[in-house]
């Protein structure tokens, strides 16, 4: 099988910076047309061919981000927004739950819906869904966003099994601590410290190696990775 991705495109949700940044960056190397998401209009050093504005907090812009994407038929759908609240378990608010969950779930829900039949008429489709180890492992005050990682991974399986047979290949990628403002924001420098001493490779991934994985999953060169769920975290999750 060709190796080539010659003609084809990917959208990139959340490409205006962190992991979708490189991931969009890497796409655009190859020569792949790429349209990305982002939240507001402004400068941005992201390589996207295209963009569209949205913020997954608001249902209405989901709904039409996935119009958009029904009209542009992606052969790669690549979904990497997502956001993150830290706290107690019996301090946390409600309304932020329900807001990651619409972010993290329902957007890559709605997002794969209208990839999946130009996908499947085509015979060849690629879908990867960012996770995280807090969706495959378990830590204290993270409940929705836990929540939200282990669900895609429910639906991506769930695509992984009804359509692998149509060509459409659907994996999570799983990243560890990587080195994004997401990051620094939630964890703060001490926190970041204390962390990487429990990673084996004792340090933070860069944007760029988790972004090297996703290409890959989704390219030719994967032709029968599916309904995996892979960490990528310095060895974190397993030891
Ligand atoms: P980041 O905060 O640097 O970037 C997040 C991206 O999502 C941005 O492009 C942002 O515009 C977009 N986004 C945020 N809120 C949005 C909203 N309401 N509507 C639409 N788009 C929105 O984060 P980072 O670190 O690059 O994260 C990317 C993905 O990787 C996320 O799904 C995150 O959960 C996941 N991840 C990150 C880890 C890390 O250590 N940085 C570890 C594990 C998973």
């Amino acid at each position: 099988m060709s190796d080539s991705l010659d003609g084809k495109s990917v959208l990139v949700t959340g490409a205006s910076r962190g992991i979708g940044k490189e991931i969009a960056q890497i796409y655009a190397e190859v020569g792949v047309y790429v349209v990305g998401t982002r939240t507001a209009k402004g400068e941005c050093r992201s390589p996207c061919n295209e963009w569209i504005i949205a913020d997954f907090s608001n249902e209405d812009h989901i709904y039409r981000c996935a119009d958009e994407i029904k009209e542009l038929k992606p052969d790669i759908l690549i979904n990497n927004a997502g956001i993150n609240t830290i706290g107690s378990f019996v301090s946390l608010d409600p309304k932020e739950f329900q807001k990651i969950q619409q972010v993290n779930v329902f957007a890559p829900f709605l997002f794969s819906q209208s990839v999946v039949p130009a996908m499947k008429s085509r015979g060849w489709g690629r879908i990867v869904n960012i996770s995280s180890i807090w969706g495959k492992i378990g830590k204290e005050g993270r409940a929705p966003y836990a929540a939200s990682k282990f669900a895609l991974d429910g639906i991506t399986l769930s695509i992984a099994a009804e359509h692998s047979k149509d060509g459409i290949l659907a994996n999570c990628v799983a990243p560890g601590f990587t080195d994004t403002e997401l990051t620094r924001r939630v964890l703060g420098e001490d926190g970041i410290r204390q962390l990487t001493d429990m990673v084996p490779a004792r340090r933070m991934a860069s944007p760029r190696e988790i972004a090297h994985f996703v290409y890959w999953l989704g390219s030719n060169q994967n032709s029968y990775i599916t309904g995996q769920n892979i960490a990528i975290d310095g060895g974190f999750a397993r030891v």
